[in-house]
């Protein structure tokens, strides 16, 4: 098991789980690591401080856990979106992500990001949920209910009208924070409503990548039948996209990627030359420049 004593780490136990899978799938010592959507940095600080890597940067584009930039030895964490790296080209040794390729809007434009900051011969690693198509991709259910009761049925995001929906919610609920919750799963962009085919073509046809484990995982502790409206409503999608809970993914980039440009190497140098100089104050100084990269 993972040293807990580290008591600054938030360590619910699937970011354990992840990081001890990480552990024994990918070596990390000595590397420099990558993390897609780190969101408040607990299992980038875990891998800083316990694998030994020549250095973390974890990225996030939502600013609740690390703006304007979080930092410490060994670490960095930038507000930066998987589908726009600004980092060179072959930089990472190793990229991974935990739960968040279903939130990732342009998938198959963060996919050619990832590959071309992979380094060939780097590896990649992820494990995430296909969200959408699970029985409760709507985030409506009661957390603290072994049965998993819910207003919304089963997979009811899939086959229900919006107004369905909207009326079973405003008879039922009594917290209204769940209800936004729902509503934001259900009708925002806060998934990518991608369903596991889907990833299977942007994962499984790539000349530059070699994939050494696709894992799709269909057993689920709150398995429930599927509706016969899902199948009339996606009659084209396999019947399997509806059962799998969990998808790892691990692989080698294969190529060379292409040369940069001159004025994204000079950005570049910049980047690396400060945020490896681990000089809070050069490092402060970096983090205004790239906020006002973004801004503007
Ligand atoms: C369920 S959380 C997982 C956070 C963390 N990886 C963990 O395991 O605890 C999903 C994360 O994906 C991030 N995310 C969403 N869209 C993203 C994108 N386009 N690029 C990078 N991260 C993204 C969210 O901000 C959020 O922090």
């Amino acid at each position: 098991m993972t040293s807990v004593s580290d008591r600054t780490v938030n360590l619910p136990i699937w970011r354990v789980k992840f990081f001890e899978d990480l552990k024994r799938s990918v070596q990390l010592e000595g590397k420099k690591v990558l993390e897609i959507g780190c969101g408040d940095g607990a299992i980038a600080k875990l891998v800083a401080r316990q694998t030994n890597p020549q250095f973390v940067y974890g990225i996030d584009p939502y600013s609740y856990a690390i703006y304007p930039i979080y930092e410490e030895e060994k670490l960095m964490c930038l507000n930066l979106n998987a589908d726009n790296l600004l980092f060179p080209n072959s930089y990472f040794d190793v990229i991974f992500s935990h739960n968040v390729f279903e939130h990732i809007l342009d998938l198959p434009q963060a996919w050619q990001e990832i590959k071309r900051v992979l380094k060939p011969g780097g590896i990649f690693y992820t494990h995430f949920a296909p969200l959408w198509t699970h029985a409760y991709g709507h985030h409506y259910y009661d957390e603290t209910d072994e049965s998993f009761s819910c207003i919304i049925p089963p997979y009811g995001h899939l086959y229900m009208k919006p107004e369905q929906i909207n009326q079973l919610l405003k008879a039922n609920t009594t917290l209204p924070e769940d209800q936004k919750k729902a509503i934001r799963f259900i009708f925002g962009d806060v998934c990518n409503k991608m369903f596991p085919s889907e990833y299977r073509k942007v994962f499984l046809s790539n000349d530059d990548f070699k994939i050494e484990e696709y894992l799709e995982i269909k057993q689920h502790h709150h398995n429930r039948p599927i509706p016969q409206e899902v199948f009339e409503k996606y009659p084209s999608v396999p019947k399997e996209d509806f059962e799998i809970s969990g998808i790892t993914v691990k692989g080698v980039k294969l190529s060379q990627t292409e040369p940069e440009s001159e004025s994204l190497k000079e950005l570049y140098r910049f980047y690396a030359y400060y945020t490896e100089s681990q000089n809070k104050k050069l490092l402060r100084r970096l983090s205004i420049k790239l906020k006002s990269i973004f801004s503007g």
